[in-house]
């Protein structure tokens, strides 16, 4: 877990605003609280003022005095805010008395915050559904120019030293898109490539994951996942792409030797990518649970700007993590 305690210092080093709009759950006062004492990021805590006060105090916090605390029923932007969200959304139907309710809903105003310039990030999703988290931010964020899927990945750190960077190896996408097309695959490839560089500093090497190796099964589904390779080769060919792939031919050397000879991902790939979310969410978890791996996010990917979703079963060094992870998207989405 090295590499976290890089992230975090990354992080401390070039302070990032992280909104945090479940500023009343428990978990996330607490968090924030570490996280300000530590240095990690700045804050903004959205939530009824006075019952933050009364979580301060009952679970004694030192540190938030720091953060910044916005009331979704009050606060000064909210006129901004509301016009901003009906220029965005009126051409989908948005009235400005819609748009006036929604500045008030505090995942709306944490995307509203990021999209006017006033925050850097997000964390959400301690007690609302990835959905919820996801909707605003796909209506008012949007995707990074080029990009028109968002997609999630996880850091599994598993404890098959062998493989990846250590047992260390992105996921993708297990958090997002249902069924994507071969073009939105190629796109998830492609991102989950740029989040290895920005967050685990080695080179990726991104296998296309399938049931077939290099032609062994004839099927549509492995079809998508051979073009969906093609298409991601032309989008980035500085990243070493292969596929289509079995997950052992994409790990182990012995395998890839005889099914996938001359691959240059193919027996030591650190990134998977797989066909779809039933087959990636799935894989997390039992990857998770079975093989006792440690998973850290989901990561999205694909956003113009850092917003990251939680499981509802998070901890509170879940949410610290995630809040040094989007502070560290948000350095490398700015450098680009
Ligand atoms: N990438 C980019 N944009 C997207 C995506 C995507 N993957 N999906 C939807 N959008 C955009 C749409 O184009 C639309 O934009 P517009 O309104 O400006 O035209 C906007 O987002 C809303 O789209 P809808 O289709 O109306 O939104 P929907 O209600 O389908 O929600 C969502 C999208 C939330 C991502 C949905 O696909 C979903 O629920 N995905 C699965 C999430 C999930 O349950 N994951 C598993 C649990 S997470 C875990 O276990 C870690």
């Amino acid at each position: 877990m090295d590499l976290l305690k890089q992230i975090i210092e990354r992080a401390k080093t070039n302070k990032q605003r992280i909104v945090l709009p479940e500023g009343t759950e428990e978990r996330t006062i607490k968090a924030a609280d570490q996280l300000l004492g530590d240095g990690i990021a700045d804050i903004t805590l959205i939530g009824e003022p006075s019952k933050i006060k009364e979580l301060v105090s009952k679970f004694e916090l030192k540190n938030i005095n720091k953060a910044d605390i916005l009331d979704p029923e009050n606060y000064p932007q909210k006129q901004t805010y509301t016009n901003l969200l009906f220029e965005l959304r009126k051409s989908k139907g948005m009235t400005i008395e819609q748009a006036a309710k929604l500045a008030t809903d505090p995942l709306y105003i944490g995307c509203l915050m990021i999209k006017n310039g006033d925050a850097d990030g997000e964390i959400a999703g301690a007690k609302n559904t990835t959905g919820d988290v996801l909707r605003p931010a796909l209506q008012i964020i949007k995707t990074a120019p080029g990009i028109s899927v968002v997609s999630g990945a996880f850091l599994m750190f598993t404890k098959t030293k062998e493989y990846g960077k250590d047992g260390l190896l992105l996921f993708a996408d297990c958090a997002v898109t249902p069924d994507p097309t071969a073009s939105q695959l190629a796109e998830i490839a492609v991102a989950t490539g740029h989040t290895a560089r920005a967050l685990v500093g080695e080179e990726p090497r991104i296998a296309m994951l399938s049931f077939s190796t290099k032609g062994s099964a004839k099927h549509p589904m492995a079809d998508k996942v051979i073009e969906a390779t093609r298409l991601a080769k032309d989008i980035d060919p500085t990243l070493a792409i292969d596929g289509e792939l079995q997950a052992d031919a994409a790990l182990v050397t012995s395998v890839a030797s005889s099914k996938a000879p001359g691959s240059t991902v193919a027996g030591k790939a650190n990134v998977l990518v797989f066909p779809n979310l039933e087959v990636g969410n799935i894989a997390y978890k039992l990857v998770q649970r079975l093989g006792g791996a440690e998973a850290v996010g989901p990561i999205l990917q694909g956003m113009a700007a850092p917003v990251n979703d939680l499981s509802r079963g998070c901890s509170v060094s879940d949410i610290y993590n995630m809040v040094a992870i989007a502070a560290n998207q948000a350095i490398a989405a700015k450098k680009q």
